[in-house]
């Protein structure tokens, strides 16, 4: 596993959650509560809306969608109607940065949403 850096710390306040992408591939959801960093995936195992629209509350990210929240350090889903949890993954925070820990495998795949759009683009073709 390797750390890549994501945002200036003070890109994400606490109470906050943003979007950020590593290297163009891996989109992901930065959280801040209590002080402590959290990144997540950027999309609820529901249906695939985006967390980083959401909210963090106390229990944990809420997702505007459709309310499930998910537990910030395990992913778990709290409250229905999201059944799987969502990825999170390894972070930290050193000299006023945020970083995310990725395998290899991470950085192969496309976002979510470009695959979408390639096979939009090429239904019936
Ligand atoms: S898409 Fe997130 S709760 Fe439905």
């Amino acid at each position: 596993m390797e750390y890549y850096r994501l945002a200036r710390s003070g890109q994400v306040p606490d109470g906050v959650v943003r979007r950020f992408f590593v290297q163009d591939d891996v989109e992901v959801a930065v959280s801040r509560w209590e002080g402590e960093v959290y990144v997540t995936t950027n999309y609820c195992t529901h249906l695939d809306c985006l967390l980083s629209s959401g909210k963090v509350i106390d229990d944990g990210l809420l997702c505007s969608c459709h309310n499930s929240v998910f537990d910030l350090e395990t992913g778990e889903p709290i409250t229905p109607p999201a059944t799987k949890p969502i990825r999170v993954y390894p972070s930290k925070e050193e000299n006023g940065e945020i970083f995310v820990g990725l395998e290899p495998d991470d950085l192969a795949r496309e976002r979510p949403m470009r695959r979408k759009t390639f096979e939009a683009k090429h239904q019936g073709s």
